[in-house]
């Protein structure tokens, strides 16, 4: 049971309850036309991010990590009309094509992207806080500084949901020198020794391979 069957078995949950979509499909292919990582959640993980935020009843929402727009356009889709989600992205490129997707998708009135480090960009969106659901999905290293950010500017019963904590398991490893790796791990000692959360993390396969995503409720 491997990438094969994973990979089938994520298509078959797509088809089922996805199914074509113009906006998200032209999303994907304008970022592979543009040369982009084909590094976007995929269709399930989208839906999941979505369904999240509709259950959750977020109208703010905070992402960080925009690449084309892919996951943008799901969680940007559960706000209602007066909703905002502001998305961060460092390459000025990720941007252009996210913008333009993000339009493609009628989105633009209630999406904003940002560009810039996000540990430069953050600060000039504090103003905008509290947000009622993040997406960290950027620069593994920093995760720590990003939901350090995020739990600071949050309010009670926010949720923050992170992507790749697993990464093919290495996570386990102690000994890891990966920055990505040491950040994921800084990560996880301070969901655990944080009074003001209460957090899980779920390992996931798929047609991204095998990882996981952390789900972190804030209590007070
Ligand atoms: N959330 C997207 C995928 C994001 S991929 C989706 O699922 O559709 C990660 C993105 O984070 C890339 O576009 C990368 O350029 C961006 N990134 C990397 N370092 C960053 C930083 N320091 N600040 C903001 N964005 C960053
Ligand atoms: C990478 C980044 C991601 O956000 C992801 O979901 C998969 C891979 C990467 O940088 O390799
Ligand atoms: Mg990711």
């Amino acid at each position: 049971m491997t990438q094969r069957v994973w990979t089938e078995v994520d298509d078959y949950i797509a088809g089922l309850v996805i199914g074509d979509d113009p906006a998200l499909d032209g999303a994907l292919e304008a970022s592979d036309k543009a040369g982009l990582p084909q590094i976007a959640v995929s269709p399930s993980h989208g839906k999941l991010l979505h369904l999240i935020a509709r259950i959750h009843g977020a109208r703010k929402i905070l992402e960080i990590g925009t690449l084309a727009g892919y996951s943008t356009i799901w969680l940007a889709r559960a706000l209602p009309p007066d909703g905002k989600l502001i998305t961060l992205e460092y390459d000025a490129r990720h941007a252009e094509v996210a913008t333009a997707n993000i339009a493609g998708a009628g989105l633009a009135d209630r999406v904003e992207v940002r560009v810039g480090a996000a540990l430069d960009t953050l600060p000039t969106i504090a103003e905008e806080a509290p947000f009622d659901l993040f997406f960290i999905d950027a620069d593994k290293v920093n995760n720590p500084k990003y939901v350090r950010w995020a739990i600071d500017n949050s309010r009670p019963g926010s949720v923050i949901i992170v992507d790749n904590v697993v990464r093919n398991g290495l996570v386990v490893d102690a000994t890891s020198t990966d920055p990505a790796i040491v950040g994921t791990r800084e990560l996880g000692s301070l969901l655990a020794n944080e009074p003001r959360v209460s957090a899980t993390m779920v390992q996931t396969v798929g047609d991204k391979g095998y990882d996981g995503f952390a789900l972190v409720l804030v209590e007070s």
